[in-house]
């Protein structure tokens, strides 16, 4: 499913866009029908309008006010885009405050639906670009939106290593990107041990994908975790959480939206950009790890396995390892990498942890500026001993579980050293329940607010 916006065109139905309590930019007959009808202006709120012969002339849709507030409706016009006939329909008035950008963009993600297993359908009215938009970015925006949501949204019996490895291959036949991967036991052969440890149960092999594009300029490299699917291994997870697991890859997923959107809209012209997915199946079979094991990591760091379901650190901590070695300028995780980030921050706005203050500023206003909320949290130096057992290097599963994403972060920095700047982010990736412009389901975050604050913070 590809979004779009309809043609410029003469015959698109007029919308309205109503404030509570703030008329004047209305035509005077719009403020009486208002009035008259009491239509309240709630958020998405629609109410549509007749030509004289009957049929739909146009419709008022209630917008928030401008507020410096987090909007609790986020994407008010892709929950009215969803109640609007078929066809073409163009905003003929913007308040003051409105993002015509965000609009269009909540507008564009109505059109999602994921009907690969049964016939689903997205928004069928078409908004007419507004002016001043940069219409194909928001496209491309909504583009790598879609292919993360159908990543995720794909269950694990269609979307193993073997499935994401081709989803990888087909982003990078599309968008430039030149593709090696290697796979099983050749991961013992070139020094990945953690993500054949991980891996090595299930079905499918254990792999590491990576994409490359473009060899001057500067570089940055991505890594998502590719976890496709996670019963938690030999520590099998409960039935209740084990049942999202085929989100797992999520990080993955949206490392590949993020680097098709780099691709699509020009930003990774001029630069080295490097994408790594670690692709396994944390699966229970005779050749599991085990809690206890002691691995060798890449990087030499050895590892006790004090819980086989933290294995998303396992991969990653090899991935970043074999980043690091290039001495990147930049250096990005992302990954459905802890349940303590949900307890502490909810589905809704993923935790980010970077060490520079200015970059971080930049990301969080990027976050705001594109709809795509992020909270930094710290790398709390105080809690390195948290993660040091004692008989190895380093403890996968601190005992105790407190401060859990930070610890998972921390873990996780200790194999990106020597990348001039990293930052990384422990999504969801998931969307419980309906919302505007989200259907329940996969989502993308931090992407956005990546491909927005990325190219200040490469100094392009
Ligand atoms: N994939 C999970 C984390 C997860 C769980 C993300 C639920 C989103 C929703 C990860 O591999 C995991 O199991 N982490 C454990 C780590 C613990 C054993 C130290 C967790 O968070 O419970
Ligand atoms: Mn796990
Ligand atoms: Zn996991």
């Amino acid at each position: 499913m590809t979004p779009e916006f309809a043609a410029p065109n003469d015959d698109a139905r007029p919308i309205w866009l109503v404030q509570k309590d703030l008329h004047d930019n209305l035509p005077p007959p719009m403020q009486t029908w208002v009035k008259v009808t009491g239509f309240a202006g709630k958020a998405g709120q629609i109410c549509l309008l007749p030509k004289s012969d009957g049929s739909i002339g146009g419709a008022l849709i209630g917008v928030e006010k401008p507020s410096d507030r987090p909007s609790r409706e986020r994407f008010a016009l892709a929950k009215a885009a969803l109640a609007l006939p078929e066809g073409a329909w163009k905003v003929e008035n913007w308040p003051e405050g409105v993002d015509r950008a965000e609009a269009a963009f909540g507008w564009l993600l109505a059109q999602y639906a994921f009907g690969r297993y049964r016939k689903a359908e997205g928004a069928k009215a078409r908004l007419v670009a507004p002016e001043g938009v940069d219409a194909a970015r928001l496209l491309a925006m909504a583009e790598a939106e879609f292919l993360t949501r159908d990543l995720i949204n794909t269950p694990a019996n269609d979307m193993g290593p073997d499935a994401l490895e081709a989803a990888a291959r087909d982003m990078a036949a599309k968008h430039g990107f030149a593709v090696k991967v290697v796979t099983g036991e050749e991961l013992l052969d070139q020094n990945f041990p953690l993500i054949h440890a991980v891996g090595r149960a299930a079905a499918q092999a254990p792999r590491l994908i990576e994409l490359t594009r473009g060899d001057a300029g500067p570089h940055l490299v991505l890594v998502g975790k590719g976890v496709c699917f996670d019963t938690g291994g030999l520590d099998i997870k409960p039935a209740s959480s084990m049942g999202l697991m085929k989100k797992d890859m999520g990080g993955a997923a949206t490392v590949l939206g993020l680097a098709q959107m780099l691709a699509a809209t020009g930003a990774a012209d001029g630069m080295r950009l490097r994408v790594l997915i670690p692709a396994v199946e944390n699966s229970i079979s005779a050749n599991a790890f085990r809690p206890g094991d002691i691995l060798t990591s890449r990087k030499g760091l050895t590892v006790e396995i004090n819980n086989t379901d933290a294995e998303g650190r396992l991969v990653l901590a090899d991935a970043l390892a074999l980043a690091a070695e290039d001495k990147p300028d930049w250096l990005i995780s992302m990954a459905t990498l802890t349940g303590a980030a949900r307890v502490a921050l909810g589905p809704d706005v993923p935790p980010f942890y970077c060490d520079d203050d200015a970059a971080a500023a930049a990301i969080s206003a990027a976050s705001r500026a594109n709809w795509d909320p992020l909270w930094r949290m710290p790398f709390w130096e105080p809690y390195e001993e948290m993660i040091e057992p004692g008989i190895a290097d380093l403890d996968n599963a601190p005992s105790g579980g407190m401060a859990g994403s930070i610890t998972a972060a921390l873990f996780l920095r200790r194999f990106a050293e020597g990348a001039g700047h990293y930052a990384h982010f422990d999504i969801y990736g998931w969307q419980p329940k309906p919302a505007p412009g989200r259907t329940k389901g996969g989502v993308q975050q931090g992407a956005r607010a990546l491909l927005a604050a990325l190219p200040g913070l490469l100094g392009k």
